[in-house]
């Protein structure tokens, strides 16, 4: 069979925040699978923060695309083609390497087979992926809270934050969540069960944190950097722990690894402060997604998804899931 696939191409790179004019879309011929080769068709991509990095030219372990090039990303899709016996057509994957497309071609040890019966496909995306391996590592690998304990989340209503306010809350921490809007700060201390909320567009975090922690903070999830970290390393307690998740308030300068500018003050106050990446917990996957279902199905785990239909549409919600209009995981459905 001779297949074409239809690709979001990056067509320039973008000063400052993306915009959808920095992609185009266009169609390629596949050549058909070679021995060991699958032709998949993708049913799910992923939308994520760290995308953007791979859309400046500063390199780093993300590397850039090459102008004209598809960019890369995580996806669900089915073979409907096979050249190996590992994975048959009809079979469900997800790679990390061949979203922001229709179609692709790939070796299939490339490949992590995935059931359609442990839950929704798109899940492998989002809570039984990258996003809940991310939480997970971030709230049990790194700052194992213990019961009573406060802890301050940034970026709380997206995909990571959100599951990891949950996971925090599940192990009985006090949770000062902190976002991009009112709306989403009655949810997070509503359904998520965060003590505490901060909108960081319209208040003073410093002062906020000062109020919600008076005796300061245990630890800290950060997935947002810059000032909020400088906040909350100064408003740690001695001995405090803080996961250093992302550093989604860099992405658009030209130092995305600037580090906080009061670095002694961790030294002062002994406080640990551990940089984390997901990759280094996925052994550990099967594990943490059985520990969600059981969760989940106790009504303990809200998944929060927004859900947006098409490739075309994928370069709007791309900015729109920077800009903080979404909530939860943003994942495009083909
Ligand atoms: N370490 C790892 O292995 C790993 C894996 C996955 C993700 N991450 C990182 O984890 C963080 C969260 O990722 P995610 O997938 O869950 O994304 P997300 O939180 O679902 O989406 C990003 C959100 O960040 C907020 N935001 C954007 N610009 C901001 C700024 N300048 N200051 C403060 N908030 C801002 C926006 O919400 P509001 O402004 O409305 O709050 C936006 O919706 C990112 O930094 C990402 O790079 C790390």
């Amino acid at each position: 069979m001779t297949a074409s696939a239809l690709q979001v191409v990056l067509a320039r790179r973008p000063q400052g925040s993306p915009t959808p004019q920095d992609f185009t879309i266009r169609n390629v011929s596949l050549s058909a699978p070679a021995e060991g080769e699958v032709l998949v068709r993708n049913l799910w991509l992923s939308i994520d923060p760290y995308m953007r990095l791979f859309m400046g030219d500063q390199g780093g372990v993300h590397g850039s695309v090459p102008l004209g090039e598809p960019m890369p990303g995580g996806a669900v899709g089915e073979v409907i083609e096979s050249r190996s016996a590992a994975l048959p057509v009809g079979s469900h994957v997800v790679s990390m390497a061949h979203g922001w497309r229709d179609h692709y071609v790939a070796p299939a040890e490339q490949l992590q087979p995935v059931s359609a019966s442990a839950g929704p496909l798109h899940r492998f995306l989002g809570l039984y992926g990258l996003t809940g391996v991310t939480a997970w590592g971030g709230i049990h690998g790194v700052l194992k809270p213990q019961p009573g304990e406060t802890m301050f989340i940034n970026g709380a209503a997206g995909a990571v934050g959100s599951v990891a306010v949950q996971l925090a809350r599940r192990a009985g921490a006090r949770v000062i969540a902190c976002a991009g809007s009112d709306e989403k700060g009655a949810w997070l201390t509503g359904a998520l069960g965060a003590e505490s909320f901060i909108n960081y567009r319209s208040e003073d975090v410093r002062a906020r944190l000062a109020e919600h922690a008076p005796e300061g903070l245990d630890m800290m999830f950060d997935n947002v950097g810059g000032e909020q970290l400088e906040i909350a390393i100064d408003a740690m307690k001695p001995k405090g722990r803080i996961a250093l998740c992302g550093a989604i308030a860099l992405y658009d300068g030209d130092n995305y690894r600037a580090g906080p500018r009061n670095l002694f003050a961790i030294i002062e106050k002994h406080v640990s402060m551990t940089g984390f990446n997901a990759g280094f917990y996925f052994a550990e996957a099967p594990r943490i997604i059985a520990e969600f279902a059981v969760a989940e199905a106790a009504g303990g785990l809200i998944d929060e998804v927004t859900f947006v239909e098409g490739l075309n549409a994928m370069p709007d919600a791309f900015v729109a899931m920077l800009g903080g209009t979404s909530r939860g995981k943003v994942l495009v459905k083909l």
